[in-house]
């Protein structure tokens, strides 16, 4: 029996909090609401990972606790605490938003999607975050894992990285958000990529939502059968 739109949104938004309430992760970040220390592991993690991320979110907190810090600081000293995470755009960036929000916005991270997009640096996925995360607003966020989800689950065939395509992404990312959990549901969608619906063997078998994903109906069962009878 075919599955509309909707009954997989609705399916997908009850068995992905199922699954987060069980195997989420208890990252750090998670346990703040604080605006300055969200946005800073959200550049943090960009193109790093967690693991990496994690004793360098709490060194840098230590030493720069609020925008005012660090946006006083100097930028060399700044630069010097961030090089082990590498690509040393990232801590300019910082920097400028803290002075862009302390002089701007009295040091308060602003709370519409249209004043974060304003921020130096600051695309629709970081303003989601800060919106979702922060703010607890309904809003969504599409990064390279989520797209990937998103595709997969609802078989977007359209190139997703423009015209149709993303916009159909985004949609349904903004869809899918159970009513005032996006802060959950959010968190909950980026483990799921990272964990279990990842780019490189996916975990199809173990998926909680293999009935109604349309990849894991055709390609991701094809790919493994495939593998199974190369390694026999
Ligand atoms: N990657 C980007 N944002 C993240 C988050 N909030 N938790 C874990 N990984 C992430």
């Amino acid at each position: 029996m075919a599955v509309s739109t909707r009954e997989r949104i609705h399916i997908l938004q009850i068995k992905l909090l199922q699954w987060y309430a069980q195997h989420g992760r208890d990252l750090p970040w998670r346990q703040t609401r604080d605006p300055y220390q969200i946005l800073v592991s959200e550049i943090m993690l960009h193109q790093t990972q967690v693991n990496r991320v994690i004793p360098k979110f709490q060194e840098w907190l230590k030493a720069y606790p609020t925008f005012e810090a660090l946006a006083t600081a100097p930028i060399e000293e700044v630069q010097q605490l961030w090089r082990p995470l590498g690509y040393n755009f990232r801590p300019l960036r910082l920097h400028q938003i803290a002075k862009f929000v302390v002089k701007e916005h009295q040091g308060n991270l602003p709370k519409k999607m249209e004043q974060l997009l304003a921020l130096p640096g600051i695309g629709r996925y970081t303003a989601g975050a800060l919106l979702s995360f922060a703010f607890h607003k309904d809003a969504p966020i599409v990064d390279t894992n989520i797209r990937r989800v998103i595709q997969r689950i609802f078989g977007v065939k359209e190139n997703p990285m423009r015209g149709v395509g993303k916009k159909r992404i985004w949609q349904l990312a903004e869809a899918m958000i159970p009513e005032s959990k996006a802060y959950i549901f959010n968190q909950a969608l980026i483990d799921f990529g990272a964990l279990l619906c990842t780019a490189k063997n996916p975990r199809c078998s173990d998926c909680f939502v293999k009935k109604i994903c349309i990849w894991s109906e055709s390609a991701c069962y094809k790919k493994q059968l495939v593998h199974v009878l190369k390694t026999n």
